[in-house]
């Protein structure tokens, strides 16, 4: 079965388990399952995804998982509890109707004890025409939640969220005990997204046949990869383009439509991001708790290949599964991009600088 043969599956199987009549339960209590001691596992064998955070992200992360029912629980941990029980109550009003799902809002870190995936969306935002390297308040409550999820969840996938997400990634691996394969951000795998609904809608084709890869920071100096694009099998070059347009053409009619579109004009307009967002970290815990081995560009350590230092960690093709990040991989680009990629990887690592955000040496 080819990937997106599997792909499609998925996402038929989700719309049929959102139409199926279903059963109803809702947890506000606390767990049945055991609790106790840092880190113990669970003995059941279902899913379990805390997020943390309950502020917009967060609780659009829970929405989505718990409308696609990407897992069984959701721990929904904030450091108000009230805000925690809104956010939960009012996503449970909507699961009522439609499947089983258990969710429990906590501002107790014992309450996340043995979650399978763990989702960081703490922390403040940016504030309309600022870019992300300039959030320079979340560092502590970053190294406080890995502190914390180190305790309760030393075996849970990490899934980076609050921004400046490439930074924040590069704090959380350096401060925290488990592996840094076992800790990713989200990326660039939303600017993906966008590109691939852009070109594919320039290009007449289904957004998940376009193949375009954008590495690097997500934010100003993102890379977008147009050598290596492709359409299905055909390399973007060789795709026919509509008609009495060249490629430049159509590059420059998906920059345009994706800036139009993108951060700075949904902050205009609505004053927050969460839908997108919720449904990427959506794909990538399914990748996750499904073992997918599915490709994503996170956040993670930058390969040798790239020369840019393997300490800087920002958007590469990585192969996602059960144990984080199962394989980086290696990308042939071209010689602008490659420039371009050097300075994405010179910006973030100026910002980490700047913030003199890492206090420990970096592990091994
Ligand atoms: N990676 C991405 O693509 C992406 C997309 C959208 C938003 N984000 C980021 O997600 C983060 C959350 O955004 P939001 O819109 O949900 O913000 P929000 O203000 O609605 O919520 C922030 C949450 O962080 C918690 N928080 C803040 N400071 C805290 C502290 N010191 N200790 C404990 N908890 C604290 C709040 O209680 C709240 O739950 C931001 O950093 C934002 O930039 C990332």
């Amino acid at each position: 079965m080819t990937d997106l043969e599997s792909a499609d599956m998925a996402t038929s199987a989700h719309v049929n388990q959102l139409l199926a009549p279903v059963s109803v339960r809702q947890d506000f209590g606390s767990l049945s399952t055991p609790q106790g001691q840092g880190g113990r596992a669970r003995s059941d064998s279902r899913s379990t995804v805390g997020v943390i955070g309950a502020g917009k992200v967060g609780a659009a992360v829970a929405n989505a998982l718990a409308l696609v029912r990407s897992c069984d629980r959701i721990v929904l941990y904030n450091r108000g509890l009230a805000r925690a029980e809104g956010q939960a109550w009012d996503i449970s009003d909507g699961t009522a109707l439609l499947h089983e799902i258990e969710l429990l809002a906590t501002d107790d870190w014992d309450d996340l004890v043995g979650v399978d995936v763990a989702v960081v969306t703490v922390g403040q935002s940016i504030h309309p025409g600022e870019s992300r390297l300039q959030i320079d308040g979340n560092d502590a409550v970053i190294r406080h939640v890995m502190e914390r999820l180190d305790e309760v969840a030393p075996g849970a996938v990490v899934v980076m969220v609050s921004n400046p997400v490439d930074v924040l990634t590069r704090l959380a691996i350096d401060c925290s005990s488990r592996p840094w394969q076992r800790i990713f951000g989200s990326g660039t795998v939303l600017d993906g997204a966008r590109l691939r609904r852009s070109l594919g809608s320039t290009l007449g084709v289904d957004p998940q046949s376009v193949h375009v890869p954008v590495l690097g920071e997500h934010g100003d100096s993102s890379v977008i990869a147009w050598s290596v694009a492709a359409i299905g099998p055909v390399p973007l070059e060789a795709f026919p383009y509509p008609q009495a347009s060249r490629l430049e053409d159509v590059k420059q009619r998906c920059l345009t439509q994706m800036r139009r579109r993108g951060v700075h004009d949904i902050f205009t307009r609505k004053g927050y991001t969460d839908a997108g967002i919720a449904a990427v970290v959506c794909r990538l815990v399914e990748a996750v708790l499904r073992n997918e081995r599915r490709i994503f560009t996170v956040s993670t350590r930058a390969l040798p290949e790239y020369q840019i230092g393997e300490h800087v960690v920002l958007g590469v093709p990585s192969v996602v599964g059960r144990d984080g990040i199962l394989q980086r991989l290696p990308l042939k680009l071209d010689a602008e991009e490659q420039r371009l990629l050097v300075r994405s990887a010179a910006t973030l690592v100026g910002a980490n600088d700047q913030r003199n955000s890492i206090t420990v040496p970096p592990r091994e």
